[in-house]
Order: structure tokens, then sequence, then C-alpha cells
């Protein structure tokens, strides 16, 4: 499954805007005073999550971003280089120089589905990933819950789709469309049927029995005017979605787009939550 950049540069500001801030909280009290920390970001697309998350750690960090698009890499490389001042290193790293941080990021293009988890992770202080485990299948956090609690590692993961989808004005058409919606994303994304809204139950349920702390909060779109080209664009998304699943006439869907298309005023809610985990 592929991801355009510019959806991702349009996700960008709703993403940090709605970070839920107590469970951020939470892992700055963990590792902002560790003077290094590593971090491997899994499936990290542009970076929105390195520029995201920086601040809630330590002065020193090493990431790795990794993701199986070599497009998306590049667009990573290319994003953080005019974020932070990125400076070239060896073997094609990049050096970032932030107010009172440096951060050394590494870029590997791996397939999660398929390669070794326990050696994409190994070696970090922390795992973490953004708008990624909706994605996921249960295989997949089965895997990655086992390599992380063998290595004893912190766990942080923002913007999993919950199953929440509302929109105001809501019309008759809202609920059929949010529960095709919701049969669609367990689909298979890439790594089998697809865990969906089910994806933060399963990471706590997995860590939890590996002996982990585990805290979540809500981190929700509500898009409005603000964000009415990204409200816009995921509404297109949606009617799309769930003409893919014929579960609702198509003449409901394209009368509740073109509304929806044409209102300035019209508001899309989409639940996320957000996980942190870290060993007992
Ligand atoms: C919704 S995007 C989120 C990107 C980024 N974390 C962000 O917050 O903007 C999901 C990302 O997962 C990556 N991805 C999907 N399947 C993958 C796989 N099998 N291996 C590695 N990356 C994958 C995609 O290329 C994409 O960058």
């Amino acid at each position: 499954m592929s991801f355009s950049p510019e959806w991702l540069a349009l996700r960008e500001p709703a993403d940090h805007a709605s970070v839920n801030a107590l469970v951020r909280e939470q892992l700055r009290a963990r590792l902002a005073s560790k003077p290094l920390v590593r971090v491997v970001d899994l499936g990290c697309g542009a970076g929105s999550n390195l520029r995201g998350t920086w601040s809630a750690l330590g002065p020193k960090q090493h990431w790795t971003l990794v993701d199986y698009d070599p497009t998306l890499l590049a667009v990573a490389r290319a994003r953080l280089t005019t974020f932070g001042a990125g400076e070239p290193m060896t073997h094609g790293g990049l050096r970032l120089t932030l107010p009172g941080t440096t951060i050394d990021v590494t870029f590997k293009q791996v397939d999660l589905s398929r390669d070794d988890l326990g050696q994409i992770v190994d070696g970090a202080d922390l795992v973490t990933a953004a708008a990624f485990f909706d994605l996921a299948s249960q295989g997949l956090v089965d895997r990655l819950t086992s390599a992380i609690a063998a290595r004893r590692q912190t766990f942080y993961t923002v913007l999993t789709y919950d199953g929440i989808a509302a929109w105001l004005p809501e019309v008759l058409a809202s609920a059929a469309m949010r529960a095709a919606f919701n049969r669609h994303q367990h689909g298979d994304k890439g790594f089998g049927p697809a865990l969906g809204p089910d994806a933060t139950g399963s990471l706590a349920k997995g860590l939890g029995d590996r002996n982990y702390t585990v805290t979540t909060g809500a981190s929700p779109w509500v898009l409005g005017a603000d964000f009415i080209a990204l409200r816009r664009d995921l509404d297109q998304g949606f009617a799309g979605a769930v003409h893919e699943t014929g579960l609702v006439p198509s003449a409901d869907i394209d009368s509740w787009l073109a509304a929806r298309l044409v209102s300035l005023d019209a508001v899309t809610i989409i639940g996320h939550q957000d996980l942190l985990a870290f060993p007992r």
C-alpha cells in the first residue's frame, strides 16, 4: 500500500496538533533525561514522527527511519534537511541541529511484512510509529511485541485509527458510511487482514501480557475550516473506500460526498489512539 508525499504533508499539521499531550508527557518523563536516546521509527513515511516527537526526548538522539517506500525515504531526507539544517554524514546519514538538540538520522529501506523485526529494532531504547498500526495484522503485532519485549524497549505509537468517524452535519447515510469504512479497514494492507480499529487494543494486550505498563489516550482529528483541504481530501478517500465495499448504494455515497465538498463549515472527526508502553 503506498502513500503519497503530498497526502503525508497535508495531514502532518493536523497530526502534530492532535497527539495526546498526557501520553506525550509520560514519554518525556521517561526519556528526556537520558543523555542519548536511540529511536527506531517504523513506517516513517516522510519523517513526520521525528518532527513531531523530537522535542519530548533528550539532547542527543539517534533516529533510524524505516520504510519500504524508497520515494518516501528520499522525501523524508529532503524534508528533514530543511527542518533541522541537515548536514550529510558518512554512510548516507544526516545530522540535524535543533534548539538544544543534535539528532543523527539513518534511513533504511525495510519491508516490515517480511524482514527480521528483531534485527530492525535491535539497539533502540524507543520503538515508535505514527499513523501506522491500523494497517498491521495480528501476526505483525505478535512478532513486534515479542521482539520489543525481548529487548525491554520502550514503545510509543501515535495516531492509530480507533473506529470513530463522525461528520457534521450528520446525515442519514453517516452510520452506513462509518460501518462500511470500518469493514474496509480490516482489508489486507500488505500484512494480511488488518487490525484497523482493533490495533491499539491488540498492542495493549500484547505488551500487557509481556509485563509492560501500558497507557493510552485519545488523539482525534477534528477537521473544520482550519483544515479544510485535509477534510475534503479525507471525505473523498472515505467515499472511495466505501464504494469499494459495495455496502452502501453508490447514489447515497455520491450525494453524501457532493454535500461535503461544497460545504465550507462541515466538520470531520476521526478518532485515533496513542499508546505508550514500558517494561515493568
Ligand atoms: C499512513 S503512512 C504514515 C507515515 C508516517 N509515519 C507519518 O506519520 O506521516 C504509513 C507508512 O507505512 C509505510 N508502510 C506500509 N507498509 C509497510 C511495510 N510493509 N514495510 C515498511 N513500511 C510500510 C508506508 O510506506 C507509509 O510511509
